[in-house]
């Protein structure tokens, strides 16, 4: 068995050995003492392949610290990672092919923007019947000020040509054994949109290796898979690029489908946007609260769209009242917002939170089912005991 001093150097390292690893994943899920260095209270979903979720009490501010923000990788993080020999590679249907060092990325004219990335599969372990996959519970999602040149200036440079139908990504993950890389692309109309990004930076520091250092692609709005960390290559192609995490992977069915049922994978379309929804922050999930003031308070987010309304429920969904939205608002971002209630006597009551988007979408009381437990979104709630 491995030592939990090896086992911190490793994580740390991203250097966790395929032989050692389902022991030590099976022991980390079992250990809630396992602490990775810089990530301090996070929930270990996996320690092969990195996985780290935010308990939901962290959502409670709006620029989530580094510390606390969500860590998904489908792979081993890359070993050895250099600022100064790395390179970012610019082909496929352009012009003029390019190789840029990172002091030519910082020549660019940087552009902010601060973006909730949530991951495709947060929410998965709530999905009945369940699917395989890690079982994310609410916090897959977190809210980070981004900072890089656009996509768009360095494909200006490149110069698309007009066959150019998409852009493809590729990090520098260690690829174990034979298993597909993670290569995905997004349309050129999102790529060349002047809010995504080759962000070098995250809430004002440069990225963390976690997180895509020295650089990562920022695709506001979208499934966090779409934001490839440890870039070091990008091909426009004149189609969708065509691999595993593109297809059967990060596909929803065409058709809402019952759940437990089978989709024919050629009635699917990619995962592109992120679905309206809420969390509550707190209180928590089950405590016995002594006081009959409740401060009620979370975060709802909605993608592409702005999220224009929260609604709180006290009586486990039978009435609903308008939560205050707080001021600090961007596009992409989540919106924090909060409800001071008072329990009418003691007892046990379901709090729920359900938020309303500009695209008219509102929460769903159950998500819509789907073999890999995509986009859930149902109305989310927490049981509370108030003491006499
Ligand atoms: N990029 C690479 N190269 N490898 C990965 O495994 N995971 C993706 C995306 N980018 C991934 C990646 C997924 S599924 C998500 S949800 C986000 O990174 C998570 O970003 P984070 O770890 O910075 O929170």
């Amino acid at each position: 068995m491995i030592s939990r001093r090896d086992f911190l150097q490793q994580v740390s390292g991203a250097m966790v050995a395929a032989a050692a690893s389902y022991p030590l994943l099976s022991w980390a899920a079992d250990n809630a003492e396992v602490v990775v260095p810089g990530k301090e209270g996070m929930i270990v979903r996996s320690a092969r392949f990195l996985d780290l979720e935010m308990p939901p009490e962290f959502a409670d501010s709006w620029i989530t610290p580094v510390h606390h923000f969500f860590v998904r990788n489908h792979m081993h993080e890359p070993s050895t990672l250099d600022a100064n020999s790395w390179r970012l590679n610019i082909g496929g249907e352009v012009e003029k092919p390019l190789i840029l060092s990172l002091a030519d990325l910082a020549k660019l004219e940087p552009h902010s923007v601060t973006n909730t990335l949530e991951c495709a599969g947060n929410g998965r372990g709530f999905q009945q019947p369940n699917v395989p996959g890690v079982q994310w519970g609410k916090g897959a999602v977190g809210t980070g000020r981004f900072t890089g040149p656009r996509l768009r200036d360095l494909l200006q440079r490149a110069g698309v040509k007009s066959t150019g139908k998409h852009v493809m990504f590729r990090g520098l993950d260690e690829i174990p054994g034979k298993v597909p890389a993670f290569i995905r692309s997004i349309p050129v109309e999102k790529a060349t949109d002047s809010d995504t990004l080759v962000a070098t930076h995250m809430n004002g520091a440069p990225l963390t290796r976690h997180h895509g250092f020295p650089a990562r692609c920022l695709v506001p709005g979208w499934i966090g898979a779409a934001s490839c960390k440890w870039l070091t290559e990008i091909k426009v192609l004149d189609k969708e690029f065509e691999g595993n995490f593109m297809k059967p992977a990060y596909r929803m069915p065409n058709q809402p489908i019952a759940p437990g049922g089978q989709v024919n994978p050629d009635d699917t379309h990619a995962v592109t946007g992120l679905n309206v929804k809420s969390i509550i922050a707190g209180p928590a999930d089950g405590p016995l609260l002594k006081s009959k003031a409740v401060h009620i308070h979370g975060a709802a987010w909605a993608g592409e769209a702005d999220v224009v309304r929260v609604e709180i429920s006290t009586d486990s969904g039978a009435t609903w009242q308008p939560a205050q939205l707080s001021k600090e608002q961007t596009h992409y971002a989540w919106r924090l917002w909060n409800y001071d209630w008072k329990a009418p006597k003691a007892g046990d009551y379901t709090l729920m939170s359900r938020a309303t988007d500009s695209q008219g979408r509102t929460q769903p009381q159950s998500a819509d089912w789907n073999p890999s437990g995509y986009l859930y979104n149902a109305i989310d709630q927490v049981k509370i005991h108030v003491a006499a």
